[in-house]
């Protein structure tokens, strides 16, 4: 009966994503070297990556949440998206999806599921699939040759060999771009880094994610760590670390925009209009902002005047009410996803929660989906649509205007009118409703103006 469901599952996996029969099930665990025994050797690399979101990709508390409360009964309940029983496990834990472990056990049972996407995976990766990257269509040889960016590379316990591939960013795209089973792309931080600036510039996602800053220097270019990578190795002027820091590493977040304020005008009275102008530049991110899972990552820009006795939040307007950018495009705190539950309590009417759970009014860069039934959904293997998108592109420069009517009972003196522009990596309603504790807000850029009152 379990490999009955098994074979289900793999034969929905086939149809869904492109990466297929000769990768399921050849293999076993035991041909994967555990994270431990690199770390035996290459110590600094093992930190660095142990520390990472991908070393996390199947124990996080979030992607635990969704796929097992979630997605797993999703899959199960629903022929059209059983592919994901498998899928999820391609990209979190590839090699419990290439030795068949699907679903896997929770992260309590510890099994080798729990490594994520770990060294031995990584390095043991032969090419692609096909001609685009996307949904994990590796192509794989675990065994003793460890494939990365050095020619001359020696190693008293593993083979070596030269692989070019390591070195491009269509290596990340294997499962950094995803196409769900309603063929909605519904991750693509690839494509939307190879339409943009840097992929003509030849910046690859290594140049970025595998230097010590995260990001290129103050002069657009990458700058990358040096020393030893190996005990017993030698020297090398450049190597490559392992961070990949991410949606949650503040550091990458903070600075990542430019914003500047101004005003129409220096000198206000009460009663005045005043017109303040945002601008935001997405001068160190090499994709969209946010990018990769863009329907759980909220940017919202917050706009206050402070005068002497009160902090006033002057709320962004759309320029018609009914377009998408006032029903998306603005802070909203009314119900949505509605759909969560339709497998889990078949039947059952779900209220949904808080589409965004922040002060309303704020200007929001988001993408939403839309589901089967027409309710916006978190569950992007649900996406049937994209309804809006207006984050920020690489290297564009986004203006807001803002109208502000000073309020007759200002203060006379100095105003200060601040903005800031905020980040967090989901809803806290979300988060809430998965049981997974406080999600911290970063703070991306901030600036002040100061105004005189008359
Ligand atoms: C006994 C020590 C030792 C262990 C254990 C070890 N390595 Fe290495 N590895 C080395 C040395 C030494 C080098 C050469 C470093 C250099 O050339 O700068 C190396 C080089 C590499 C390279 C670069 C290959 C290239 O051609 O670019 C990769 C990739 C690599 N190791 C991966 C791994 C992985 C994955 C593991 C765990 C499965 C591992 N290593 C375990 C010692 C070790
Ligand atoms: C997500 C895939 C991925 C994982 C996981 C990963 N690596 Fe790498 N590693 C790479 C890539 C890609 C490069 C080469 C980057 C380039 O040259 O542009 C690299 C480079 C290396 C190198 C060559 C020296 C350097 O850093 O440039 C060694 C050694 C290495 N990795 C070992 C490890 C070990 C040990 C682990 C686990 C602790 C690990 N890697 C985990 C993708 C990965
Ligand atoms: C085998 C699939 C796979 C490959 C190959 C891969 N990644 Fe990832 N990566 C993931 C998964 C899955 C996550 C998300 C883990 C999580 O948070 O659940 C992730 C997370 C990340 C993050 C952190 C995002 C965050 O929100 O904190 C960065 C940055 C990243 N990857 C960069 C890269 C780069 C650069 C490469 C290529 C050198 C690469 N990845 C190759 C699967 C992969
Ligand atoms: C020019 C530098 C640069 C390049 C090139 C770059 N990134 Fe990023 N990346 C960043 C910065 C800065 C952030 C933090 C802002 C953010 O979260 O989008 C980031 C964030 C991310 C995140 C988290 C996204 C989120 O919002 O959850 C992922 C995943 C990621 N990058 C993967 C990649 C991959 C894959 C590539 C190549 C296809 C790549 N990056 C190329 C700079 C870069
Ligand atoms: C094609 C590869 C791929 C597939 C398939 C995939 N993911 Fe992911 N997932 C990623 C990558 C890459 C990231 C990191 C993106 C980012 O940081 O914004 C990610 C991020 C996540 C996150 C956010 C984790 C965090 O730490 O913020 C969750 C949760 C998640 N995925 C769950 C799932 C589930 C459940 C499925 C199956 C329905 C799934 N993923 C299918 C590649 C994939």
């Amino acid at each position: 009966m379990k490999k009955l469901f098994l074979l289900t599952i793999l034969l929905a996996t086939i149809l869904f994503f492109t990466n297929t029969e000769e990768l399921i099930a050849k293999h076993t665990y035991d041909d994967y070297e555990d994270p431990y025994v690199c770390m035996g050797c290459h110590f600094d690399i093992f930190k660095q990556w142990n520390a990472s979101s991908m070393a996390k990709g199947m124990t996080n508390k979030f992607m635990q949440a969704q796929y097992f409360k979630l997605a797993l009964p999703d899959g199960k309940a629903d022929k059209k998206v059983e592919g994901v029983i498998g899928g999820c496990i391609g990209c979190h834990a590839p090699a419990s999806f290439v030795v068949g472990d699907i679903p896997p056990e929770t992260a309590e049972k510890n099994t080798p599921a729990n490594r994520g996407v770990f060294c031995d995976f990584c390095h043991t990766i032969t090419g692609m699939k096909g001609k685009m990257p996307f949904n994990f269509n590796y192509t794989i040889d675990p065994g003793k040759i460890k494939r990365g960016p050095f020619k001359d590379s020696i190693s008293p316990h593993h083979d070596t060999a030269y692989s070019e591939f390591h070195t491009k960013a269509e290596f990340c795209g294997m499962c950094h771009d995803e196409v769900n089973p309603f063929d909605v792309k519904v991750k693509a931080t690839y494509s939307e880094w190879k339409e943009g600036p840097y992929a003509k510039k030849g910046i690859q996602c290594q140049d970025c994610h595998m230097t010590p800053a995260g990001r290129l220097g103050d002069d657009g270019k990458p700058h990358y760590a040096s020393g030893i990578v190996a005990t017993g190795g030698p020297r090398r002027e450049k190597y490559f670390t392992h961070r990949f820091p991410g949606a949650h590493t503040p550091g990458q977040i903070e600075g990542a925009i430019k914003l500047s304020v101004s005003a129409d005008k220096e000198t206000v009275a009460p009663g005045d209009t005043v017109t303040i102008t945002i601008k935001l530049t997405n001068e160190k991110v090499g994709h969209m902002f946010p990018s990769g899972s863009s329907e759980e990552r909220q940017l919202w820009l917050h706009l206050t005047a402070t005068d002497q006795n009160r902090i006033n939040h002057i709320p962004w307007k759309a320029s018609k009410p009914n377009e998408p950018d006032a029903v998306y495009g603005i802070t909203s705190n009314n119900p949505a996803y509605q759909g969560l539950e339709k497998n889990i309590k078949p039947g059952k009417k779900f209220d949904g929660f808080s589409r965004d759970a922040l002060p309303e009014g704020d200007r929001l860069y988001h993408l939403f989906f839309e589901d089967p039934d027409g309710y916006l959904t978190l569950s992007q293997y649900y996406a049937v649509k994209i309804v809006y998108d207006n984050r920020l592109k690489p290297e564009e420069t986004r203006v807001e205007t803002y109208q502000w009517e000073i309020p007759s009972d200002i203060a006379k003196g100095e105003i200060f009118i601040d903005a800031k522009l905020n980040y967090r990596y989901m809803p806290q309603s979300f988060a809430d409703y998965l049981e997974i504790g406080e999600i911290p807000i970063i703070e991306v850029a901030k600036k002040r103006l100061a105004l005189s009152v008359r």
